[in-house]
């Protein structure tokens, strides 16, 4: 569905600077796949986004969209991929109720008749806009003017959709339908889906695939997990256990396998117990080390806990070390 490399952009900044928003992007998505461009603030995933439905045109490199050429052919990109952009609501006409904004819109995309009545009515049903579907836009809130957007996108029965923070600004209501109408388009209907999102519990639910953006690169592509292991996220072991009678403190916790960070915290209230919090690079070493130490110094175990690899935390080790390589660049400047 997409086949694109070298992908670059950049800005003019002053009179002899430019600002480099996109380089060296290399993307390939599966038909059937759902794609999620992860990654901070001014990343260039809007920017990437536009590229690729043939909105903006890149200053290097080259690729295809559904077979047509991203430079030489973008109208044909345009006419065939569905965009809703934060910013879809715009489109919107206040003169015309929700349904009839649809009805209006249905020819557009080729929709007549019986046939757009019955995908009108889906799509309300599916984006909960039933109960609103005869109100004026001005009096339904942003999350559902944001959900009439994707409803009015998703008349076309694209088979590549674009998603730029699809879940933004909605509540939790909201969240649930577009995340359950994402899968049931991808599942249900093969359209492929390429979205950008800040919540990365959304991207581990939603995508198989996962591309990360620092600073206009491609910092990790692929599958899900890999990603995740590829980057070496740290996890957090909390051991809680209480100290034998005689013990006057906790015994030493040092040259644990695997263990990046390890801080000993008196736990409030109960005298004698304590918490070892532990960051993990290898979990598989770390854990059971953790619990023959609590073993051998004849400690009571109260609690273990852990959880799983999040894309949070991938996030969180992405802008850290956006945050040391720019300190670095400043210093070296210095
Ligand atoms: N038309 C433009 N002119 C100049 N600079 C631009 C333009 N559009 C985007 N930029 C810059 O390009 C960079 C990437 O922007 P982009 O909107 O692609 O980021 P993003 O990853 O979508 O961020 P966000 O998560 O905030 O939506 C930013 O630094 C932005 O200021
Ligand atoms: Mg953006």
């Amino acid at each position: 569905m997409i086949d694109v490399r070298d992908l670059g952009k950049r800005y003019r900044r002053g009179r002899r600077q430019w600002a480099e928003v996109l380089a060296d992007v290399d993307l390939r998505v599966q038909e059937g796949s759902v794609l999620g461009l992860l990654g901070p603030n001014g990343a260039g995933k809007t920017t990437l986004i536009k590229i690729l439905c043939g909105l903006l045109a890149p200053d290097a490199g080259s690729g295809t969209v559904l077979g047509h050429d991203i430079r030489r052919s973008p109208a044909a990109i345009r006419a065939r991929v569905s965009l809703v952009a934060p910013t879809a609501d715009v489109g919107i006409d206040n003169n015309l109720t929700v349904r009839q904004n649809l009805v209006f819109w249905a020819p557009v995309f080729g929709l007549r008749g019986a046939e757009a009545r019955r995908r009108i009515d889906a799509l309300l049903e599916r984006l909960d806009l039933v109960g609103k579907a005869d109100a004026w836009p001005m009096h339904i809130s942003a999350g559902q003017r944001q959900r009439l957007a994707l409803a009015r996108s998703l008349l076309a029965e694209n088979r590549l959709v674009f998603l730029d923070e699809p879940t933004n600004k909605l509540d939790s209501e909201g969240v649930r339908s577009v995340r359950s109408l994402i899968t049931d388009l991808n599942r249900g209907h093969g359209v492929t889906v390429v979205l950008t999102t800040h919540v990365m519990e959304e991207a581990e639910e939603l995508c198989d695939e996962i591309a990360l953006l620092r600073q206009g690169r491609l910092v990790a592509s692929g599958g899900r997990d890999r990603i995740v292991a590829s980057l070496g996220v740290t996890r957090p072991i909390a051991v809680t256990f209480e100290l034998g009678p005689e013990a006057s403190g906790p015994p030493p916790l040092n040259d644990l396998p695997g263990a990046l960070q390890v801080r000993l915290e008196r736990a409030p209230g109960e005298p004698g117990l304590y918490t070892a919090h532990i960051a993990s690079g290898d979990v598989r070493a770390t854990t059971p080390a953790l619990l023959s130490w609590v073993r051998a110094h004849g400690l009571r175990l109260r609690a273990v806990q852990t959880r799983p690899v999040t894309l949070e935390d991938v996030f969180l080790s992405m802008t850290e070390s956006t945050t040391a390589s720019t300190t670095g660049a400043a210093r070296a400047v210095e």
